[in-house]
């Protein structure tokens, strides 16, 4: 899309082609909004439905958000940038988090870790080729007692060793689906 700024002569074009990025619910929000799209709360919902609808802010979303609303685009980029919680990339079919929390890192995560990047050829917030698998670190999830633990999507498995972290990832490209936590252990 065109990345000129907008001007009366060629809003409704501009209009036209932001419109044709975003869906119809974030053209609402943002056109409802449109008073208030300057203030940075404003901004940050407004880029939370673009993330929640297409699982990241890609740079033609984020034109289309600052043509729309009449930001400029290095405030949304800004805005993007700054929060963890925005993902400028997109991520794969399945999020593998690692716990790195104390209880997972003194029986072993590092060495897990070192073992799932191997294995998918990334590194911690990265995305395999395929977009099958992101590869992400998380904090305790509350499941010390099965350290060290990895989660994949909303399963969580443990205590998982470097060689079933392997076979976890095996045996879900094998069957297009995860293994049961006992299956894991095996
Ligand atoms: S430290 Fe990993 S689950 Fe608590």
């Amino acid at each position: 899309m065109s990345h000129a700024a907008a001007n009366t002569d060629n809003w409704a074009e501009v209009k036209a082609a932001a419109e044709a990025v975003l869906p119809e619910h974030i053209v609402a929000f943002i056109e409802q909004n449109a008073k208030n799209a300057h203030s940075e709360s404003q901004l940050i919902a407004i880029l939370h439905l673009v993330q929640s609808h297409f699982g990241y802010l890609g740079q033609e979303q984020m034109h289309a958000v600052a043509q729309l609303a009449q930001i400029p685009y290095a405030k949304v980029t800004g805005v993007a940038t700054f929060y963890h919680y925005f993902r400028l990339q997109p991520r794969g079919k399945h999020i593998i988090n690692v716990c790195m929390g104390t209880a997972c890192y003194v029986k072993g995560a590092d060495k897990l870790s070192q073992r799932l990047m191997d294995e998918l050829g990334i590194h911690f917030g990265e995305t395999t080729k395929d977009m099958m698998f992101s590869l992400e670190s998380t904090r305790c999830l509350g499941t010390c007692g099965l350290a060290p633990v990895i989660m994949v999507d909303d399963q969580v498995y443990g205590p998982v060793t470097p060689a079933e972290a392997s076979i976890i990832l095996e045996k879900y490209l094998k069957k297009g689906k995860l293994p049961k936590a006992s299956e894991a252990k095996a």
